[in-house]
This record gives C-alpha cells, sequence and structure tokens, in this order.
C-alpha cells in the first residue's frame, strides 16, 4: 500500500476551531495510514499575503502533496472572501506550477444552500491549476453525528485515496476562460434617463486594473438624470471578511466596527436601484465583492436589500463560468431582487452602449413599476431549507432570524394550512371507495383548472 500526503487547505476563517475540520479530523483518525498537513490559510491569509517567507512555505508544502484537500465552509454561495484571496494570489503571483499535476477534490460543510456552485468554483479552480480533480464531498453540518454519514464519508475517502494511488487518469471539465477581446470606447452619450425620485448607488471594485469597467461604470453614471452615487468598495472602510463568529445571529449586530454596517444600511438600503460592477477574477468576481457578499451576514438570512432593482454589469467571461452567474442571480432571488445583466462580451463598443444604455432604462421602468419576478427554484428552494433551519436546529444561534421569520410569517409549513388539511382528512378517506375515486380521478384536468375560473371571470 503506498501512503499518500494530503495537504488540507482549510477554507475556513475559524482556522482548527472549525466545523469542516471536525471531518478532516474524522477522516485522520480512519485513515491514520496516510499523513497530513493542515494549513488554515483563509484563517491566516493577512498573514500568508504579507509573510513571503509564510507564502513560499505553503507553496512548498502543496507541491509536496499527492493530493490537495480544499475543505472549506460555505460562505455566501461560494467560499469565504479570506479563501478567495488565497486563490487569487495563486494566479497573480503565478504559483500555479505548485499545484499543477497534482490531485485534487473537495469538502464542504454548509446547510446545503448553494452547495453545488461552490464545489463547481472549486472544481474549475482545480482545473484551471492544472489539477487532477477527483470529486467533492457536500456534508450537511451535522452529517458527522450519524452513523450513517460517517460510513458515506470513509468510502468517499477511500475511494480519493484508491484514486491517487492507483494514478487514476482524470478529464478536465472546465475549458480555459478566454477572456473578450473588446476594448471598449463609450461612443455618444444618449441623453439621460429621467430616475425622478428613484435613487441610484453605482457600486464598484474599481482597483484600476480594467479600462473596461471604468468605461463601463462611466458611461452608466451618465446615464441617469437624477441623483447617481458612485462608490468604490475600496473606499470603504471594511476592516476585514467575516470571522465566522455568528455573534450577529442574536441581534444582527456585527462584531467589526468598521464602516461596513453603516454602508450597507445607510447607503445601500435606502437605494431603489443599485448596479454592482466588477471584474471576473479566476471564477468569480473579486475578493473585494466577496467580502461585501460575506459581510452582509449580519443580516443573518433576512434580505436586506429587498425589492432593489440590481444591475449586474460585468467585465470578463462571465458567460463562460456557469455557476458565477447563477450565484449572482440566486443571490438577487433569495434576496428579493431583480437582476438583469450587461458584460462587456460582445463585438463591438457600440453593442455594449446599447446595452448598457438599455440597461439603464430597463432599471429605472422596473423601479418605476415596482417589478419584482416571481421567485424561482433558488429561492422557492432556498426559503424552504431557510424556514425549517431557523425553526429547528439553528434557532437558538439565529434568534433574529427568527423573531424576523415570525413577524413576517415566513414560517408557511403545509401543516399550517388549515384549509389543505381539512381537505385532505376529508378527501383523502373518500377516495378509498371506488366510485368516488374514480369520477374524481377521471376528470382531475377539470378538478385543477376549476380554482382559477372566477378569477379570470372578475379579471
Ligand atoms: C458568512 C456566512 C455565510 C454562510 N453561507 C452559507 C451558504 O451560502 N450556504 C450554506 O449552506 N451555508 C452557509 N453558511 C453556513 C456554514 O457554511 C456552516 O456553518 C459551516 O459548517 C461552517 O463551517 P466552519 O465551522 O468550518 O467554518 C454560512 C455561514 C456564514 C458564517
Amino acid at each position: 500500500m503506498t501512503i499518500i500526503k494530503i495537504v488540507v487547505l482549510n477554507g475556513s476563517p475559524n482556522g482548527d476551531i472549525s466545523v469542516t475540520m471536525q471531518y478532516i479530523a474524522y477522516i485522520r483518525k480512519k485513515f491514520p495510514e496516510h499523513t497530513y498537513e493542515i494549513l488554515n490559510v483563509a484563517h491566516e491569509i493577512r498573514k500568508i499575503e504579507n509573510d513571503t517567507g509564510l507564502w513560499n512555505k505553503t507553496m512548498e508544502s502543496i507541491r509536496s502533496a499527492d493530493m490537495v484537500l480544499w475543505a472549506f465552509p460555505l460562505y455566501v454561495m461560494v467560499v469565504c472572501s479570506q479563501y478567495k484571496r488565497f486563490i487569487e494570489l495563486i494566479f497573480e503571483r503565478k504559483t500555479e506550477e505548485a499545484f499543477a499535476g497534482t490531485y485534487a477534490a473537495s469538502l464542504s460543510t454548509s446547510i446545503h444552500f448553494f452547495d453545488q456552485t461552490a464545489h463547481a468554483y472549486i472544481h474549475a479552480i482545480s482545473d484551471d491549476l492544472g489539477m487532477k480533480y477527483l470529486g467533492f464531498y457536500s456534508a450537511d453540518m451535522k452529517d458527522l453525528l450519524s452513523g450513517e454519514e460517517r460510513t458515506r464519508l470513509e468510502k468517499f475517502t477511500s475511494l480519493l485515496v484508491t484514486a491517487v494511488q492507483e494514478k487514476m487518469p482524470v478529464q478536465r471539465e472546465n475549458a480555459p476562460l478566454v477572456w473578450p477581446s473588446l476594448a471598449y470606447v463609450p461612443g455618444k452619450e444618449q441623453k439621460p434617463i429621467l430616475a425622478g425620485t428613484k435613487k441610484v448607488v453605482l457600486l464598484t471594485d474599481d482597483d484600476g486594473s480594467s479600462l473596461n469597467l471604468a468605461a463601463m461604470t462611466d458611461r452608466l453614471k451618465k446615464n441617469f438624470s437624477g441623483s447617481v452615487e458612485m462608490i468604490n468598495l475600496h473606499d470603504v472602510n471594511i476592516k476585514g471578511g467575516c470571522l465566522g463568529c455568528c455573534q450577529c445571529a442574536y441581534d444582527n449586530i456585527c462584531v467589526y466596527t468598521d464602516g461596513y454596517v453603516d454602508f450597507y444600511k445607510n447607503r445601500l438600503v435606502p437605494a431603489d436601484i443599485i448596479i454592482m460592477a466588477g471584474q471576473v477574477h479566476d471564477r468569480y468576481l473579486s475578493s473585494a465583492w466577496k467580502q461585501f457578499f460575506d459581510r452582509s451576514f449580519f443580516k443573518g438570512h433576512t434580505p436586506g436589500l429587498k425589492g432593489k432593482q440590481v444591475g449586474f454589469v460585468i467585465t470578463g467571461p462571465l458567460h463562460q463560468i456557469p455557476g458565477l452567474k447563477e450565484a449572482l442571480t440566486a443571490w438577487a432571488d433569495n434576496g428579493g431582487c431583480h437582476a438583469q445583466f450587461v458584460t462587456d462580451e460582445v463585438m463591438s463598443s457600440g453593442e455594449l452602449d446599447a446595452l448598457l444604455d438599455t440597461l439603464a432604462a430597463r432599471l429605472v421602468q422596473a423601479a418605476g413599476t415596482g417589478y419584482i419576478p416571481p421567485h424561482t427554484f433558488y429561492a422557492v428552494g432556498g426559503h424552504k431549507i431557510f424556514r425549517d433551519s431557523i425553526y429547528g436546529g439553528m434557532r437558538f444561534v439565529f434568534q433574529a432570524d427568527y423573531r424576523y421569520y415570525v413577524e413576517h410569517g415566513l414560517f408557511d409549513f403545509p401543516q399550517s394550512d388549515l384549509k389543505t388539511r381539512v381537505f385532505n382528512a376529508i378527501l383523502i378517506p373518500l377516495t378509498r371507495i371506488p366510485g368516488f375515486r374514480k369520477i374524481v380521478f377521471a376528470d382531475l384536468k377539470h378538478h385543477m383548472i376549476e380554482p382559477f375560473k372566477p378569477v379570470l371571470r372578475n379579471a
């Protein structure tokens, strides 16, 4: 039997005191014949970024691995901003070779709210690094408490180990990204759109590295006649990423005393239209954007920006990264917002002018009517996950959420619907009578459209 070296990249801001690391500890106990090195890259991100010696040592450990295990908690549908920063640094410092050719797998803990987008992200990153990605394990936070789930985890680990020992071939799934070639030069400005009383905020993470991003936001800013506040995330006093301490869960008060909460409450919440502009960095937006999303967790699982028109204005190959588009769309859907997208993946500046101008017009129009689309599976499913968790296992910690859910009637369990319960209690027993069942089931189509008749009659 070949002993393999597993390097675990811990993506929890909580470092060793992490739920995810309990799963790693379990794997170590069950597979003691292999060697393990755990690198707390999310918790230590500041040091790793600023201390070249530590950075080099980290890369050296990765070079020595037979398998890298990306082990992380889900943070707002992906990984936390600190882990994202670590991944950015790999590409910025051109140390992809430290990872290339090595086997990789990912393991997350979460409550399964968009775990698929997180693993799709890590899978694509592994592909971009030239790694041999073997698969992912998405555990519910509490799975380790169940014997059946522990057995499942052991089976997964043993499959990984065998694949590495037998040097199994792996197919790359994510094609390399092709960056849009347009060098955007805005044309003649159109007449500004009357935003009326609607407040527009243009939020960007422009760091001077993308001419297209600056030109796109500039065009948009000039598109509105009313007040447009342009905010650069780098100018907001944000001291760091979410720490995952969950102290905010009691009363929505974040432990940080920087400018984030004030910015969120006093500059974003009053807006009707929020344009979120950014550049694709690896397979997501920047870690600055990720930090923005993670820090909004001080609002727990409640829709802090509900009812906003959101325009995502992105430079880079968004449409080659379905997981990113999905995460942003689902973020808006779950937040009760209406999202529209424009990217610079077009053939000409004129085309981009027209798309940006139209976006401005459509955002104002939708804000005027107050249009928010009906929820899709993203938010319908998300609501049920949150509702059940906040009612049950998470209630003790997330007491602010619980109060919000009570106040807003969000504990809409089917068993609370008296009409349906009475209907089922009477009619289900009746269907055991063959004659009754025959009549009802023969005409189900008509029964299903019956309730709509009065609505259509009175429309
Ligand atoms: C800021 C923040 C964002 C989170 N976002 C998600 C999420 O999008 N989906 C999910 O299922 N769980 C989410 N969670 C829950 C964590 O993934 C979960 O609690 C995890 O087990 C924590 O692991 P750790 O102790 O190793 O950090 C989030 C938690 C925090 C603090």
